[in-house]
């Protein structure tokens, strides 16, 4: 299904690259491409020390996300097709993407969610998240919508990261 992908050219794609703001497409498919992908999007999480991945940030605009909170593969978890819900409570934390190095800034979201999907041996799951892995699921959910946390900025915050933002912008356009 997926075989047109190929993941040994795969890279971590820069903010202001056009695949960061496109809507991604469900996976209709959990075939032997996909796990590659994954495993792929683990080495590029875990290389950058990051905790969370969406797989448009590799170039692929397929709704698959993963998330470790303390950073280590064994407390990972995989999320295919994701939905969230019962979005409830304010949390105001301090994110970064490894799409815009060198930016950070506090975002507001919701507290807690509750997130439906599957892992990669298709079995649906439901997980009730809450503080930093709420942060991090809501995030990386943005990003299957061509959403990044630069959007959700306060106005100072917004100030704040302009001249970060610029030159990235100079980097890695065109
Ligand atoms: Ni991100």
């Amino acid at each position: 299904m997926y075989e047109k992908i190929d993941v040994a050219k795969l890279h971590l794609e820069h903010y202001p690259a056009p695949i960061l703001r496109k809507v991604a497409e469900p996976v209709v498919e959990i075939d032997d491409t996909i796990a590659a992908l994954v495993d792929l999007m683990w080495d590029v999480m875990f290389e950058a020390d990051g905790v969370g991945l969406a797989a448009p940030q590799v170039g692929v605009s397929l709704r698959i996300f993963i998330v470790s909170v303390t950073g280590r593969r064994e407390d990972g978890q995989v999320f295919i097709n994701p939905e969230l819900s019962n979005l409830q409570g304010v949390s105001e934390t301090e994110e970064g993407c490894l799409s815009v190095p060198g930016v950070r800034s506090k975002v507001r979201r919701a507290g807690a969610c509750t997130v439906k999907a599957l892992d990669l041996d298709g079995n649906t799951f439901v997980l009730e998240a809450a503080d930093l892995s709420a942060t991090a699921v809501q995030h990386e959910n943005d990003h299957l919508d061509g959403k990044l946390f630069i959007d959700r900025l306060t106005t100072v915050g917004r100030i704040a990261c302009r001249r970060g933002l610029k030159q990235l912008e100079r980097e890695y356009s065109g």
